[in-house]
């Protein structure tokens, strides 16, 4: 219910006004979020990449209504990745591109737009030897967002995408992109979805968590796993086992700032572990999804707000 009301409200123009005017806000919001700068950016990245964490880096900002700022969100990750050439991390490196950040909500064009700017991310993360995988946002964008993913990935193959469990329709996603070279990141989801559309309860979703994880695992292609459920996590090792998948043959995937003892855990094991490493001032809607999915963060932003 709580949650619920939290996504609405990361839609809600008016109260990212609100919370956005509270000068505290920005202590709780650097739990989650690297900062604001790339140069921020590449300070949290090599702090984790030195722990022995792999990364996925997003620039804040979703749902752009205009070309010029989808053009110039292009050209904040191609930035970014010049930045992250200095590092040579290689495939230690990666980017999460929003499709709405680039251009997909810009009506009959959207998708063409998006693929093109996503097109110039995808150039520039080859130049420094790293991926790009494709958020997924609501349910309304995935047709479109498979789509960019298609066109993109006949000229770099190694674009992958996210895939929500909590879609009904994400079963067939998962059969039809577990070929080999395909890289599939599994999520729960995190958007406000209908009932005509996702499953609404959490145990519907962990089960059709299982449901996609398997098909994964059982693929040819790579897992990406990304969730911080220990539960799933050691489903994840069982269907390792069963698939003879060594370590390497999948990744786990977690995000900035939520268990980052369990990270470094699953890394000392062995893994890779890659971490959603967010940055950039359009923090908004990302950090109301952080707080919808767990009430204990909102406790930590009212108590932050108290001065405690
Ligand atoms: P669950 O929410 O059940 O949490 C399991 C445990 O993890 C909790 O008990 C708690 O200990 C910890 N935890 C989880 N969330 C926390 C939080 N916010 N604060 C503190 N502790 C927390 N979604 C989407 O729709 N599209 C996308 O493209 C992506 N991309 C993405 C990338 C990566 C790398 C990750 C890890 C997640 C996403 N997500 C996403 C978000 C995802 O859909 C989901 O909302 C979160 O991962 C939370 O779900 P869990 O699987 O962690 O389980």
């Amino acid at each position: 219910m709580l949650g619920s009301l939290l996504l609405g409200a990361s839609r809600s123009p008016l109260v990212r006004r609100a919370v956005s005017g509270v000068p505290v806000t920005r202590k709780v919001v650097d739990r989650f979020v690297a900062g604001e700068t790339p140069a921020d950016a590449v300070e949290a990245i090599r702090g984790l990449t030195a722990a022995g964490l792999t990364v996925t880096v997003d620039h804040l900002g979703e749902e752009t209504r205009d070309a010029d700022a989808a053009a110039r969100t292009a050209g904040a990750y191609v930035t970014l990745l010049g930045a992250l050439t200095e590092l040579d991390l290689g495939d230690r490196a990666e980017v999460s591109v929003k499709l709405s950040a680039v251009g997909q909500a810009l009506g009959a064009d959207g998708a063409k737009i998006a693929t093109e700017n996503a097109r110039h991310v995808c150039e520039a993360a080859r130049a420094c030897g790293a991926t790009v995988t494709l958020d997924m946002e609501d349910h309304t964008t995935v047709d479109s967002t498979l789509e960019t993913l298609r066109a993109l990935r006949e000229d770099f193959p190694s674009v992958g995408v996210a895939v929500q469990s909590y879609l009904f329709r994400s079963e067939a996603d998962c059969r039809d992109l577990a070929h080999a070279g395909s890289r599939v990141r599994l999520v729960k989801g995190a958007y406000a979805e209908p009932a005509s559309v996702a499953h609404q309860s959490r145990t519907e979703v962990d089960l059709a968590y299982v449901r996609c994880l398997r098909i994964l695992m059982s693929g040819a292609g790579y897992p990406m796993v990304a969730t911080h459920d220990d539960r799933l996590i050691s489903i994840t090792e069982t269907l390792a086992d069963r698939f003879a998948r060594a370590i390497g043959d999948y990744e786990y995937q977690m995000l900035y700032g939520i268990r980052a003892d369990k990270q470094r855990a699953l890394a000392g094991a062995g893994h890779t572990v890659r971490v959603y490493v967010p940055y950039g001032d359009d923090w908004y809607g990302y950090f109301m999804r952080r707080l919808a999915e767990r009430p204990a963060n909102i406790a930590f932003f009212l108590r932050a707000l108290g001065g405690k």
